[in-house]
């Protein structure tokens, strides 16, 4: 059976408890549309507030260390981010890759060190424009994608999503045409079967980021192989992002 649509909303670095008004406020809809699923990543700060609260929602964090404790200042470990209450956690977010120069070995130790604690990993990827441009958008995704994936995952229906985010459509308002999304998704989709075999490999969720709105949700919930959707400046507000996730149920 389809997995419902999942409709994370990755609040980067935005959010002081002021912000829990509109986490209840999104909580409280989730629970008037039980077709989607709903998950906020809220800075660290907030996943523990959040979470004591939320009867519907999941919350999670938008990164983890790859180690699960010792001398790193600074740092929280996936283990943390289940102890405060995250179910989830956001991995190679291509801000990460650009702002800490993430690399795809980094990436895939921090995915099995959350796997390791039952965390959900939902793996981002996606080109910058450049490589679009050259015609290389899909060799790259997928490239980057299977150095970042951990080559066995127990369960990846439920462990695991994938983000596809082109770096040049993230808060910039320009997203991708349908055509590419479903383009790059199946590309994806192929990858996951090959990887982790059919019944997997069909299930896991792939998410689509970069300037999703409740504008143009339907029609990139519309494209194939588009299975929610990763949100980041629309998910700040719970009247936008549960817009995005109304179109998506
Ligand atoms: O993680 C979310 C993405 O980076 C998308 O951000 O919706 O502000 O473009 P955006």
């Amino acid at each position: 059976m389809p997995q419902r649509p999942y409709i994370v909303g990755n609040w980067k670095m935005h959010g002081t408890r002021a912000m829990l008004s509109e986490a209840r406020a999104i909580d409280r809809a989730a629970q008037r549309l039980m077709k989607v699923e709903v998950a906020i990543a809220p800075p660290y700060t907030l996943i523990h507030p959040i979470h004591r609260e939320a009867e519907q929602i999941a919350v999670g964090a938008q990164d983890c260390h790859e180690k699960e404790g010792g001398a790193h200042t600074g740092d929280i470990s996936a283990s943390m981010v289940a102890d405060a209450g995250g179910k989830f956690v956001i991995l190679g977010h291509s801000e990460r890759r650009q702002d800490h120069r993430e690399g795809n070995p980094l990436i895939r130790a921090k995915a099995e060190s959350a796997l390791a604690v039952g965390l959900r990993v939902i793996m981002c990827c996606g080109e910058s424009e450049e490589t679009r441009d050259a015609g290389d958008a899909v060799a790259f995704v997928t490239k980057q994608l299977k150095a970042s994936l951990p080559p066995e995952i127990e369960n990846p229906t439920e462990l695991l999503a994938v983000a596809y985010e082109p770096v040049w459509a993230i808060g910039t308002g320009k997203t991708a045409q349908p055509s590419d999304i479903e383009e790059m998704h199946a590309a994806i989709r192929a990858l996951l079967i090959k990887l982790y075999g059919e019944e997997h490999g069909e299930e896991v969720r792939i998410l689509y980021g970069g300037s999703v709105k409740p504008e143009n949700a339907a029609e990139i919930f519309a494209a194939s192989n588009v299975g929610g959707a990763l949100v980041g400046g629309a998910s700040l507000t719970a009247d936008s992002f549960m817009g995005i996730a109304l179109a998506a149920g």
